[in-house]
């Protein structure tokens, strides 16, 4: 039995998928089951909310293995959390490229669960996610609605990873040996800048789909007004600028772990090209 948190999310949804075809009995973590409709049949729904640990009683009973993704931007309830999660076998962490050493701001919640997750005794894998393709849905609407992304940075490069490959190492790392202690950086196959994203995705469209270069403060007042913590809305700014220079890196770990290549973001947006009015 493999439990899975933030089951109904993109990362999570893939994941309990992915184990359900394996084969492998699932129970998925939800806070509300009657969100968790389109998840596959044949598996445990359990609810539970991340920052109530004592919600989650009885929740890792007969549990192997546990993928953990963690969608709170604290770590405040992770170590009665991982505490629980502690009696299974296998723990696969769903972290982000950045976590781990001193790393603090906002990766500091990833690089604490980090910390408990290595002590919990368990077999413990790390996933140190780069950027999800899936951030780029956030152009959506705007692309649907006017074929144009106005965004700041469009020669910042990131090497964005399809959900379906994240999921896959995670499932893998859950259902086969050889993975405990790993720390695992994994990437898309290959560096793009936000302009060539943008182009990619009109590609999938068949239309032109253009990019138009914004102020970063611009950008700023948009992520605070849709509730974004100001710090928070820096740091992802900081972030994009400084790949323009340093570029996220390239791996080849999702090859590696499942033995096929990574998705490109172009795999990407055909998977979703609906969402972007195709
Ligand atoms: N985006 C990136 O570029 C990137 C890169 C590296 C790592 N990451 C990490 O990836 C993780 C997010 O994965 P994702 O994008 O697949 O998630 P997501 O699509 O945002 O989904 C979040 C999931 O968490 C559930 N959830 C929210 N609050 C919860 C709570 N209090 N208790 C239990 N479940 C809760 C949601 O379920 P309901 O709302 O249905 O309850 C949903 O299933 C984060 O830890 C993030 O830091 C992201």
């Amino acid at each position: 039995m493999i439990l899975v948190t933030g089951a109904t999310g993109r990362v999570g949804k893939e994941a309990v998928t992915q184990l359900r075809m394996a084969g492998e009995e699932v129970r998925a973590l939800v806070r509300d089951p009657a969100r968790a409709s389109d998840l596959p049949e044949g598996m445990e729904l359990v609810r539970g909310d991340l920052a109530d640990p004592a919600s989650l009683e009885g929740a890792f009973d007969g549990v192997d293995g546990v993928f953990l993704i963690w969608p709170l931007a604290t770590a405040a309830s992770a170590p009665a959390v991982v505490a629980a999660a502690s009696q299974v076998k296998r723990l696969v962490y769903l972290s982000a490229h950045g976590a781990g050493g001193d790393a603090e701001g906002i990766l500091g919640f990833h690089t604490a669960i980090e910390r408990l997750v290595r002590a919990s005794g368990t077999e413990w894998t790390l996933l140190r996610a780069g950027g999800f393709a899936a951030n780029t849905l956030h152009w959506a609407d705007e692309i649907r609605n006017s074929d144009t992304v106005h965004a700041p940075y469009a020669m910042a490069r990131r090497s964005l990873i399809h959900e379906i490959d994240i999921a896959a190492v995670g499932v893998q790392a859950l259902t086969h040996s050889g993975h405990e202690g790993a720390i695992y950086h994994i990437t898309g196959p290959e560096s793009l800048t936000q302009a060539e994203q943008v182009r990619q995705i009109g590609d999938v469209l068949g239309r032109e789909v253009r990019f138009v270069e914004t102020p970063p403060e611009q950008m700023r007042a948009e992520y605070v007004a849709a509730g974004l913590p100001p710090d928070y809305a820096d740091a992802i700014l900081e972030a994009h600028a400084a790949m323009i220079t340093t570029p996220e890196p390239v791996t080849s770990v999702v090859e590696e772990v499942t033995g096929r290549p990574a998705r490109t973001y172009a795999e990407w947006a055909r998977d979703h090209s609906a969402e972007f009015g195709g």
